[in-house]
């Protein structure tokens, strides 16, 4: 065990290290060469270390480097060197997060990352928390304890008699809503169609003043950041107009919620701590591996009563809180430990510091791209930037290039009718010069598609 686990080591801070000088897509041959890893399952056993040593030699070249500091598609960060290597630990640990008993630390770690998440983004001390895999179950476990609430306050219980024949419940969205949190809808029993669209500004920001009556039978959902512009829905005129009319107020904050520990960015937010849940994602802006995100419930005895199983004779539940209670799993991984381990090391100094380079840095691409001629569709006010490189045909051939030349790797969209590049800035690893260099890279691919 002690050989294999050193060579692990080794391999993987190898990898790391050639990340810089590789390109940031495999190669056609490396995907090519996975096939290798199949074949019939083999009859006898074999040394793990034999195991490792293939897994890497086939796997490694077939890795995207998102790891690294030139990668800016979808919202994707990276893992912080003291959360990588705190899961390494927990992994050894292989702790069963669900119960206190099962693992005391991978408890305790939730405990506190409870308390400095809500102290960082400035949300309500007492609120539950649920740890998750994703944004996209955090939004659902949000939703489920919003759905809990507002059917109590109807008199339902919708935890023993379900949803046929429950009061209905209005669900209300900007036209921006991301995919996720529809999906999220339509597993709580919502439906994805059956929402209330709110029209958005040409930032993708729900406009308030368009806002339907809302009433105690009201669900609202909106956006701290969204996916395409870095936006924010007016959460000060959302929440208050919910808090007169009884409706809950959940905020999708996937990335977004973390500009609140930066000053800067926090008037952004104004408003947002007004919401009753928030969902918020720990494996983009926090930088900690997959998968991890959190569920913040204002009065967490409605995310207690939306999650929490039955009673089984074996599972001894005591007085602390079980962590198993607020999450739609029961056995899962101390993904606490990588979030404790994040914040302990950089601090609040440290994760204000990341987010607002993160920021900066996404305004210097945008200001190169803009001097080099090409036109920049959003206000840069967060960590994403879209880019037109003119037809939508040229647009589309600059981001095929730029990901067959491997410099940098970023995804298209389409923006309101105009099709579009996307650069997201989310990795403590990416320095001014992956910057630089992926926006010489840009420009030059770029500039030959239009020649
Ligand atoms: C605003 C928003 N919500 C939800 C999600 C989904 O996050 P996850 O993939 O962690 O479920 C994203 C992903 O980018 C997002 O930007």
């Amino acid at each position: 065990m002690k050989h294999l686990l050193a060579d692990a080591a080794v391999r993987a801070a190898r990898y790391l290290s050639e990340l810089d000088s590789r390109s940031v897509v495999p190669s056609q041959e490396s995907i090519a060469s996975l096939a290798a890893l199949g074949g019939p399952l083999p009859e006898q056993s074999c040394d793990p270390a034999q195991v490792l040593a293939m897994l890497d030699d086939i796997g490694s070249p077939a890795t995207v480097s998102t790891a690294g500091g030139r990668y800016f598609g979808f919202v994707i960060g990276g893992s912080l060197p003291a959360s990588l290597a705190a899961n390494w630990l927990a992994g050894a640990w292989d702790q069963n997060a669900a119960m206190q008993v099962m693992s005391p630390i991978a408890a305790k770690a939730e405990e506190i990352v409870r308390e400095w998440t809500l102290d960082l983004l400035g949300l309500p001390a007492t609120s539950g928390m649920g740890f998750v895999t994703c944004t996209t179950m955090a939004n659902f476990s949000g939703i489920a304890a919003a759905r809990s609430a507002l059917l109590q306050r109807a008199g339902w219980n919708v935890e023993e008699d379900g949803m046929f024949g429950a009061p209905s419940i209005r669900v209300v969205v900007g036209d921006e809503v991301h995919v996720s949190l529809l999906k999220a809808l339509s597993m709580a029993g919502f439906g994805r169609s059956r929402v209330t669209r709110v029209p958005v500004d040409g930032q993708g920001r729900m406009r308030a003043d368009a806002l339907p009556r809302l009433d105690e039978h009201t669900l609202v959902c909106i956006q701290a950041g969204n996916v395409n512009t870095g936006a924010f829905d007016p959460a000060k005129e959302v929440c208050a107009r919910a808090r007169d009319a009884g409706a809950w107020v959940h905020v999708d904050g996937a990335f977004g919620l973390w500009a609140a520990v930066s000053p800067q960015l926090a008037p952004l937010l104004e408003g947002v701590e007004q919401a009753d849940s928030w969902a918020i994602d720990c494996h983009k802006w926090l930088n900690v591996p997959y998968d991890s995100g959190v569920i913040v419930v204002r009065d967490g005895e409605h995310l207690r009563r939306a999650m929490a199983a039955g009673n089984a004779a074996y599972l001894a539940q005591s007085a602390a809180r079980e962590p198993w209670q607020f999450t739609p799993d029961s056995s899962r991984r101390a993904r606490g430990i990588e979030m404790w381990a994040a914040m302990r090391s950089l601090g609040r100094s440290g994760l204000r510091e990341m987010i607002e380079r993160n920021c900066r840095q996404a305004r210097t691409f945008a200001d190169r791209l803009r001097a080099a001629g090409f036109t920049i569709l959003n206000d840069v006010v967060l960590n994403q930037v879209l880019v037109s490189f003119g037809s939508p045909e040229e647009t589309r051939r600059v981001i095929a290039d730029l990901q067959a030349d491997g410099t940098c790797w970023c995804g298209g969209t389409v923006w309101q009718g105009h099709t579009a590049m996307r650069i997201s800035v989310s990795c403590w690893a990416t320095t001014d010069e992956d910057v630089e260099r992926s926006a010489a890279a840009m420009i030059r691919i770029a500039k030959a598609v239009k020649a």
